[in-house]
């Protein structure tokens, strides 16, 4: 337990340092070669990820934003009174606020990240704007199982949101369970509001992960420079290139870094021999449709509620519910 300055309370459940050398060369030894893109979020890399959110080509965020700010007050008529809202990586960010500011007698605020700074500052700045709101931040990592503290007031229901189309960057297996585990986390009567972006055309998917000031490409690319910061990596960044491609078929961005030349990368003891054109793949990040994103859902035990959208149907925001 820490207390910070402004008196909220955090419930501390940090999971150790990741072994980022461990999963590194598993990923590149195998085909195809990958790297983890949970590693794309270190500092530089959480503000490269910021500035891409405003990118003019990258819909995702404001088309989000523009679904809440039209439809905030419905989805909080759909999560109901005296609800403990839990977020997922959501800190005190804009789109929490917006939600928090149309519910109707919350409970409770729990925000659970894995940066302990950030929910700490969050956490801090949204209980000065709302006092009355009991905040209790959780650090830890969502995608593991872990259990949510207990507000002074009991609530009626769990409501988890989890904005950002997050879940895209998971393959659908990996989505089934981790719905299962927060559909089980929410328990009887609670909900779920879930961001996902949805399928579109080939042309506008390739240049919100392309655009044209290269800002995704250094995003991409700072993996290296994390790689040869952190693990003792000796890679050239004059030799790799990004390239985002829609794989339609599997309905999902691959994000690539390319080799440009034959070339030979060590990792501490480790040694991998890449070719001219050889890539790793840094990221999936898959696009559903509605009916295919309810399946999904409803398969790891959710009822569909309702779905809002945008006219252009680039992205939903989803209610579902437990019994
Ligand atoms: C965090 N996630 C939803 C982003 C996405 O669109 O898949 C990550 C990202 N990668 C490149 N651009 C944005």
């Amino acid at each position: 337990m820490t207390i910070s300055p402004s008196g909220v309370t955090l419930l501390d459940l940090e999971p150790d340092a990741d072994d980022f050398l461990a999963q590194a060369v598993a990923g590149l030894a195998g085909k195809p070669r990958t790297l983890p893109s949970k590693f794309f979020y270190d500092e530089r890399g959480s503000d490269l990820f910021q500035k891409i959110c405003e990118l003019p080509e990258y819909y995702v965020t404001r088309t989000e934003r523009k679904i809440l700010e039209r439809y905030g007050a419905e989805m909080a008529e759909s999560i109901g009174e005296n609800a403990e809202l839990v977020g997922f990586g959501t800190g005190a960010g804009v789109k929490t606020r917006m939600l928090l500011g149309h519910l109707r007698k919350p409970i409770a605020y729990v925000p659970v990240d894995i940066s302990k700074q950030h929910l700490t500052e969050s956490a801090d700045a949204l209980s000065r704007e709302m006092p009355d709101l009991e905040i209790l931040p959780v650090c830890a990592d969502y995608l593991q199982p872990f259990e949510l503290p207990t507000p002074s007031i009991k609530p009626d229901h769990v409501a988890v949101y989890f904005p950002g189309s997050t879940i895209g960057n998971m393959k659908p297996e990996t989505a089934k369970q981790f719905l299962e585990r927060v559909c089980s986390l929410c328990g009887r009567s609670g909900g779920l509001i879930i961001g996902v972006d949805l399928q579109k055309s080939k042309e506008v998917l390739e240049s919100a992960y392309n655009d044209s000031a290269g800002v995704t490409a250094e995003f991409n690319r700072n993996l290296l420079v994390r790689a040869n910061r952190e693990i003792g990596a000796d890679f050239d960044l004059t030799n790799w290139r990004h390239r985002a491609i829609y794989n339609r078929a599997a309905s999902r961005i691959e994000m690539h870094l390319i080799s440009e030349r034959d070339q030979i990368v060590h990792l501490g003891d480790h040694e991998f021999a890449f070719a001219a054109g050889e890539k790793i793949i840094t990221e999936f990040s898959y696009k559903h449709t509605i009916e295919g994103f309810r399946a999904l859902a409803g398969s790891a035990g959710f009822h569909f509620a309702r779905a809002w959208t945008d006219p252009e149907k680039l992205f939903a925001v989803f209610h579902f519910t437990t019994l």
